[in-house]
């Protein structure tokens, strides 16, 4: 049988029906997954998701899922949106890829281009487009040492951001990362990045209000500035709230003195909104909702709803002005940058988003009751505390409960406690993710109030479960 052949066959009699072994089959022979242990995937057999609509997921068995992360915190309008499709499709008909190389430019990177402008936080008038997150912030590398040359200070290199941040998969961007696992393969980070603590309160902030420990972790910063030397320092990289790090929600008082002592030592403030961006937190941006300027944002998935791959950096005056005014060539960036197909997805989706007010909605009411819901769960012998913004949120699955955050005691790393209530999620129909024993959500921006309920509900029930397994396993004090 030709491959063709083959994978045809794999779809066999009715459209709703999958021959799941034979694609897992095939999946454990050729496909290497990201971020995947591939001895386990081959003993379990990958999931097989075939089909999406709203905040719905079917797998290839015809099991229906609720998608607590929408894909993968992108799917920010939600699925089945026919007129995405149909600007993508009119689109590939009418010019499906040229470059933006060599003075050439397409109508709906232009148009894309002008509307970011309008969205975007004060200040913003230029973007430079990607294909991803991580291309996003390789950029931002790029553009920060070459605005530093052009000012005529070329000793600025160094970039600090903060461990455990997660700033994309390429060597630039594992290097910004502060993720462990990903530095320990292949001689991470490279020269020229450095890492402060994460504003994290239940970990570091004991004996502290939060107001106090906004401030303390923002010194941090400070500290490492003048370790290093402020004569070296070229940026400060954060998310406004961390997302694969775990929906890390710092202290108000965090980001405005970060954003202090970027002045102070005149260093590039960047807002990596790759997660945050597009609505997530209930506002367009979560610099704006932190209360911080950026000189740079970083974004990606929620611009075109993940429909497209399309990622870019949003471009602030002084950057912008010395790369224009004085650079010449910026010898950077990507075949695919300014996707005339990708642009155009962008385009429908903020159309929907501004069209059915989603970021409004989240801010006033979607967000405020999965607040009111997920406050709620901290009544659940399994949860520690719950925290969200906007549509982000984190619970705690804590081994005993306590008077406060510092006070509950965490299952042991090895029992793996996240993982087994993930399964638990799963095989309930819902999608949440576990970032060690944080259990995190970031549903679709256009799920509703009720669906909500429906999540939550069945959060609950597999809260139950996982209660009751670490109990029979004698794991709960
Ligand atoms: C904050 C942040 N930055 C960058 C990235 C990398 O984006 P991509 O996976 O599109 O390269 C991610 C991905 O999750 C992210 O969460």
């Amino acid at each position: 049988m030709t491959t063709n052949s083959l994978v045809s066959s794999l779809r066999i009699a009715a459209p709703e029906t999958y021959d799941t072994q034979e694609l897992q089959r095939l999946d454990a022979a050729h496909y290497l997954h990201p971020f995947t242990d591939h001895a386990a995937l081959r003993e379990r057999g990958a999931r097989v998701i075939v089909r999406a609509d709203d905040v719905y997921l079917w797998d290839s068995d015809g099991k229906k899922i609720i998608d607590g992360m929408a894909g993968l915190w992108c799917v920010n309008a939600g699925y089945g949106r026919a007129s995405i499709a149909d600007a993508v499709h009119a689109q590939l008909l009418q010019l499906p890829f040229y470059n933006s190389f060599f003075n050439t430019t397409n109508v709906p990177a232009v148009k894309l281009a002008a509307l970011l402008a309008e969205l975007s936080p004060t200040g913003f008038q230029h973007v430079f487009f990607t294909g991803s997150g991580s291309e996003a912030n390789d950029t931002i590398v790029r553009m920060v040492r070459r605005y530093w040359q052009l000012a005529g200070k070329p000793e600025r290199e160094v970039i600090i951001s903060r461990r455990n941040a997660y700033h994309g998969s390429t060597l630039a961007g594992a290097s910004l990362g502060g993720m462990a696992g990903m530095h320990a393969q292949g001689g991470l980070p490279l020269p020229g990045f450095d890492h402060i603590g994460q504003p994290n309160y239940a970990e570091d902030g004991r004996g502290m209000s939060e107001a106090a420990f906004g401030l303390h972790a923002a010194g941090w910063l400070e500290e490492k500035i003048l370790e290093v030397g402020p004569e070296k320092i070229a940026a400060f990289i954060g998310e406004p709230v961390q997302g694969a790090g775990g929906v890390i929600i710092p202290p108000a008082t965090y980001w405005p003195e970060i954003q202090r002592i970027c002045r102070k030592y005149d260093i590039l403030l960047v807002s990596d909104e790759v997660i945050c961006g597009f609505g997530r937190l209930g506002a367009w941006f979560g610099c704006q909702l932190m209360g911080f300027e950026p000189d740079l944002i970083a974004f990606a998935k929620g611009v075109t709803s993940g429909y497209v791959p399309l990622g870019g950096v949003l471009v602030g005056a002084r950057v912008a002005h010395t790369l224009i005014e004085k650079g010449g060539d910026f010898n950077h960036g990507f075949t695919y940058s300014g996707h005339p197909a990708a642009c155009a997805a962008a385009l429908e989706n903020i159309r929907i988003l501004q069209a059915e007010r989603l970021v409004e909605r989240v801010a006033l009411e979607t967000g405020p009751h999965l607040k009111a819901r997920f406050s709620a769960l901290t009544a659940h012998p399994l949860v520690g505390h719950a925290e969200t913004c906007g549509l982000a949120a984190g619970l705690n699955l804590v081994r005993r409960k306590g008077a406060s955050v510092h006070d509950c005691e965490a299952f042991p790393a090895l029992q793996a406690v996240g993982m087994l209530c993930r399964k638990h999620m799963f095989d309930n129909g819902v999608i949440m993710r576990a970032v060690g024993d944080r259990m995190i959500v970031a549903p679709p921006l256009s799920m509703t109030v009720g669906q909500i309920d429906e999540m939550v509900e069945r959060i609950g029930v597999c809260l139950d479960s996982t209660l009751e397994e670490v109990v029979r396993r004698g794991w709960y004090a």
